[in-house]
């Protein structure tokens, strides 16, 4: 007996098989396992000899391809897969995948939106109120019995009722914005529009938002439309008593611009979850003591992380069954 077809969306309504999945990269540990339990799906090996073995075996009857936002489905890959139909992502940001191809090709993507916005919004306060207020640094100096030898930590920065200009004020952003508001802080933004009817100060460009505020917290998505958006220019209009934020992708900042604007006082500090080119942190920033680093952990906790498998798991069923995506990527 043939199955029921009809209540299938896809372009393909045939049943998908195990070897139509295929799972790129590292992926969460629950997502890697029911990958293998429940579908019997492919990993697709490092590049190299056996990456090209297995995509000539395997590269046409690819149909979902499932990839976490560090490594998604490039250029190169996705040409390799000509009946690829869709990309389930585990995280909310995709930008390792070649969005404008998927889009020529008909080829829907899913993130996980919503079930990480908390822990990423308290990983920006923490960073926010750490690098303000030196509180590493300062934790440093009690552990290498500085303090013990009666030397005074140096004052650091009021981090209450400061002018933060939220760069990408989408969930995550608003989210960081009402943390503030508990602070004191005066919250200003900026995005391709304004929003209507948000109560916060809007700002036509990322240089005149960082011009009127103490803080600039950088939330917007990574992608060819960001790259680069927090430039010399914007590093300069944040000044020397000012401070960056970053829980984004390190994409949007030009890293080389800002290492340079901590190196000779152009910025006062900054607090980064993400670099250009993870996991390396350029050396330079090793050396500073201005600068809390962080190893993009902004949704590593273990509610978030099992949110965001479980979601990832149902985008994943939910194509297969129906051929719909339950979180797909506007
Ligand atoms: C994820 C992230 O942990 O969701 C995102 O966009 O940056 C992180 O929270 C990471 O992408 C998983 O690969």
């Amino acid at each position: 007996m043939s199955a029921d077809t009809s209540a299938i969306t896809r372009r393909d309504p045939s049943p998908i098989s195990g070897n139509a999945i295929m799972r790129v990269g590292p992926v969460n540990p629950t997502v890697a396992k029911a990958l293998v339990d429940d579908y019997d799906a492919l990993v697709l090996p490092e590049p190299g000899a056996a990456r090209e073995e297995f995509l000539t075996e395997h590269g046409e009857s690819i149909r979902v391809a499932v990839c976490s936002g560090k490594i998604g489905v490039d250029t190169d890959l996705m040409k390799r897969l000509p009946n690829l139909e869709a990309i389930v992502n585990f995280g909310v940001g995709y930008d390792a995948t070649d969005v404008a191809q998927a889009t020529e090709r008909n080829i829907p993507i899913s993130n996980t939106p919503d079930v990480l916005t908390d822990c990423v919004a308290d990983t920006a306060l923490g960073l926010y109120l750490d690098t303000l207020r030196s509180l590493s640094a300062a934790e440093r100096f009690v552990r290498a019995g500085t303090w013990a030898t009666g030397a005074n930590f140096p004052l650091a920065t009021r981090a209450s009722g400061k002018r933060v200009g939220i760069l990408g004020l989408g969930r995550i952003g608003a989210a960081i914005a009402k943390r503030l508001e508990a602070f004191g802080c005066e919250i200003h933004y900026h995005n391709r529009s304004e929003i209507n009817g948000s109560a916060y100060t809007y700002h036509p460009s990322a240089a005149a938002l960082a011009a009127a505020t103490d803080v600039l917290i950088v939330a917007a998505a990574g992608g060819p439309a960001s790259a680069g958006l927090v430039d010399a220019t914007v590093l300069e209009a944040i000044g020397p008593k000012g401070f960056l934020i970053n829980i984004a992708r390190g994409s949007v900042v030009d890293e080389p611009a800002l290492v340079a604007a901590l190196q000779n006082g152009g910025i006062a500090g900054a607090g980064l979850d993400v670099f250009a080119s993870e996991p390396h942190v350029p050396e330079e920033l090793l050396a500073l003591d201005n600068v809390v680093l962080l190893p993009h952990l902004g949704s590593g906790t273990h509610e978030t992380r099992a949110d965001m498998a479980e979601l990832t798991l149902n985008n994943l069923r939910s194509y297969v069954e129906s051929g719909e995506l339950v979180t797909p990527v506007s």
